[in-house]
């Protein structure tokens, strides 16, 4: 593998359990997606991130693991899983799998194991207290709601759960289970997958008793560790999902002189809707100048030593088009200028599933509809604080985990939009008629075929991937940057609101790379933007 292929990759993102189904059990599957590799290699990606399929009881959807070295059975097989990491291969594309090691499931045989006595070899596995006066150790929470702690009536101890209570937090202070995490990373890089997604990786630093959990003191000792024992010679990319860094953080992740990780996923720009400090359900309107400050903050701040990761969203956020732009009647316009910024910047950039067909949304009227532990557990908090149905509801319907995860729209004029011939684990977004990738493909105008040309721009063009980065002055609501190098001269202007701007440039008029009102030329010196206009121009 060559050294550092993962600066030229783009990531396409798989939710295993929404992409396809291919055995008529309404639950996607490993040859639900080796089935549509042609379609990912027409599109052009290099990598797959594939969610978790390994055993699990389902409680979080694969993110609680009973066991990390077999698939889970509605998936599929190993067998499966091979063919996939083999058929990807000839494609050239790389598949990258979750790696979810801050927690296990209740179900794991090691869990099951610490729970049997105070002495046991396992016990040690997991994070386990004392009571306090009768009561939880102290007052940590968890991220699905209620306090982190659950007590074990067994053994007389509370043990630590950052997340349901079905998913025990491991204890990465005991090196025996450090060794048995680095030997099932190792198990499955044989198996030649291209690298790891680190689940919520920072917080293995954790220390529950001062209740710092992100970034605690041991973390980057551990990921040190990690690199030396795992992947660190193999040229693997790994990306960690750190919703605590700031951009000195991600440079200590990330600059390849401290041996860490590739690149990690930071939430900066994806909590700007939520009011300060109060949590992804506290939502206020987007602020397009902020959206633009926190971007160019990234793409600063990690020059010259880190990377940075692009993303607008994924399995636990709104879709991009609903969060970032407007998926009503802007809707093609938006997701393609929401494609152009941030696929020309600097970084490796990841495609959700259905991102690049434009996929909204799916609002639901009653939490009958919902499948998502966190909005359920979120649900009954709030009832219980005296919020009614419709504001609840209302929350869930903007930041709830169900949008991105509704099953993939392939077909227009097929029940269940060509993902399954059963009834789905999870409604379909009704608006699949109009929505999908058949017809997009059909379509030389599509959203698909901006994603596909700018894929296309970054292989072609070394100035997308290494070029430097700077940002242009203009009016708040529109984003320009410019990308150099050796001469060459690429810049990219985005407006990220749905009313007109000006635009004043100095660089005469230019014929677009890319552009999604297709313009043959543009006059930068007095140029009129439409609702969230977008293009690139190589400036001569
Ligand atoms: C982050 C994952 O992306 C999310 O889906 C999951 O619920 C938590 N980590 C816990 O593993």
């Amino acid at each position: 593998m060559e050294k550092d292929w993962w600066k030229k990759a783009v990531v396409y993102q798989v939710y295993p359990k929404s992409f396809q189904d291919s055995n008529a059990d309404g639950i996607g599957d490993i040859r639900g997606i080796i089935n549509h590799l042609d379609y990912l290699e027409d599109l052009g990606i290099t990598a797959l991130w594939l969610n978790p399929m390994y055993c699990s009881p389902g409680i979080d959807n694969g993110y609680d693991i009973s066991d990390y070295e077999q698939i889970d059975p509605i998936y599929g097989s190993m067998k499966d899983m091979q063919l996939l990491i083999d058929e990807a291969r000839k494609r050239g594309i790389k598949i990258i799998m979750d790696l979810v090691v801050n927690h296990t499931s209740d179900k794991h045989p090691w869990f099951i194991k610490s729970c049997q006595d105070r002495t046991n070899k396992y016990r040690d596995y997991y994070v386990w207290r004392d009571p306090v006066d009768g009561h939880e150790p102290n007052e940590l929470q968890s991220t699905f709601g209620g306090s982190a702690w659950e007590f074990d009536s067994q053994t007389g101890q509370y043990y630590l759960h950052q997340f349901s209570k079905q998913q025990p937090d491991l204890n990465w202070q005991n090196s025996k289970l450090r060794q048995a995490i680095y030997k099932m990373m190792n198990f499955w890089i044989e198996k030649g997958i291209g690298g790891f997604r680190l689940d919520v990786i920072d917080l293995i630093g954790k220390n529950p008793d001062t209740m710092q959990m992100a970034n605690g003191k041991d973390l980057h000792r551990f990921l040190q560790e990690m690199n030396q024992q795992t992947f660190g010679k193999k040229s693997l990319m790994t990306v960690g999902e750190t919703w605590g860094a700031t951009p000195e953080i991600a440079k200590l992740y990330s600059d390849p002189q401290r041996h860490e990780l590739s690149m990690v996923f930071q939430f900066e720009h994806t909590q700007l809707d939520q009011q300060d400090g109060q949590g992804k359900w506290s939502i206020k309107p987007l602020n397009f100048y902020e959206l633009k400050k926190v971007l160019n903050k990234w793409q600063v701040g990690l020059n010259p030593t880190g990377w940075n990761s692009l993303f607008w969203n994924n399995h636990d956020l709104p879709r991009a088009v609903s969060a970032f732009g407007n998926d009503q009647e802007y809707r093609v316009e938006s997701a393609k200028m929401l494609a152009i910024l941030l696929h020309l910047m600097k970084g490796t950039p990841y495609i959700y599933q259905g991102e690049e067909i434009g996929m909204t949304n799916c609002p639901v009227s009653s939490i009958d509809e919902v499948n998502d532990v966190e909005s359920i557990n979120m649900y009954h908090e709030k009832k219980n604080e005296g919020f009614n149905d419709n504001e609840i509801i209302r929350l869930i319907n903007h930041r709830g985990r169900d949008n991105a995860r509704t099953p993939m729209q392939w077909k227009g004029d097929q029940k269940y939009a060509g993902f399954s011939s059963q009834k789905p684990w999870l409604h379909v977004n009704p608006n699949y008629k109009t929505i999908n990738v058949d017809d997009q493909l059909r379509d030389s105008n599509s959203i698909y075929n901006t994603y596909k040309e700018l894929i296309d721009y970054r292989k072609k063009h070394l100035l997308v991937v290494e070029g430097s980065y700077s940002l242009v002055d203009t009016a708040d609501d529109v984003y320009a940057y410019l990308r150099e190098m050796d001469g060459q001269k690429l810049l990219v202007v985005a407006n990220l609101s749905g009313k007109d701007q000006t635009l004043k440039l100095d660089y005469g008029v230019q014929q677009p790379w890319i552009s999604n009102y297709n313009i043959e030329k543009i006059n930068l010196n007095d140029y009129k933007l439409r609702p969230y206009e977008a293009f690139a121009v190589e400036i001569h």
